[in-house]
């Protein structure tokens, strides 16, 4: 797992809600994530990027990464920071949350040629809106990794009722969580290398 170019990771908080779950395995992959040397890991919660509904004539393909609104040109800058992408995202109705597709729409060549996995949890783990994610992240050319963690609600109600969530995290997904950071590493290093090459 170990990487001599250094390697940025954003981990993006996918839903807003009060009482939201999503900061609890956020705060924890990004916390394991860290261990690994070489990675610098940086949380993105959505709720510090309040963006407006989609509003603009233009696509964010079109706008050549210069955007209309002060919250997305500071959440554009944070994603062509990061390397490599973990999103913590619940499912709502078999779909990914809408802040999470509006804070993905906003964005577009910052997202490009970057590797991406997901965290998900519920009746199936999460796995429609780990699959809903996937696609709309083939379509901002990026890299979907095989790996993801999905997450039983048996896990959710435990994580919800434990002093520290993370020790619920770590116990029941530990040798996932290692597999899941070292193929978004593998990608990130190499999809860095190419796109240092091609400047
Ligand atoms: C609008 C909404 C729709 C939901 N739809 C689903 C669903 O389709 N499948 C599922 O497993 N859980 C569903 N749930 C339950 C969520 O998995 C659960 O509430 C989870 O904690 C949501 O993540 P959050 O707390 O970070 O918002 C839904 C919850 C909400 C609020």
């Amino acid at each position: 797992m170990e990487t001599s170019v250094n390697l940025r990771i954003n981990v993006i908080v996918g839903s807003t809600r009060e009482g939201r779950f999503s900061e609890k395995p956020a705060t924890w992959i990004a916390d394991f994530a860290k261990k690994q040397s070489g990675l610098e890991v940086e949380i993105l919660d959505l709720r510090d990027f309040p963006m407006p509904f989609y509003d603009s004539a233009k696509t964010a393909s079109q706008m050549g990464g210069v955007y209309p609104h002060e919250t997305v040109a500071a959440f554009a800058k944070k994603i062509g920071e990061g390397d490599a992408f973990i999103f913590v995202s619940p499912e709502y109705n078999h779909g990914i949350p809408a802040v999470l597709k509006n804070a993905l729409d906003w964005v577009y060549a910052e997202w490009n040629q970057k590797p991406m996995g997901v965290v998900s949890w519920g009746g199936v783990g999460g796995a429609r809106s780990v699959e809903h994610l996937r696609l709309v992240s083939i379509e901002l050319q990026m890299m979907p990794i095989r790996n993801a963690l999905h997450m039983p609600f048996d896990i959710v109600m435990a994580a919800n009722q434990a002093e520290n969530p993370s020790t619920v995290f770590a116990k029941l997904e530990h040798p996932h969580a290692e597999s899941f950071v070292s193929q978004l590493v593998w990608w990130a290093r190499i999809l860095k290398l190419a796109r240092e090459e091609k400047k």
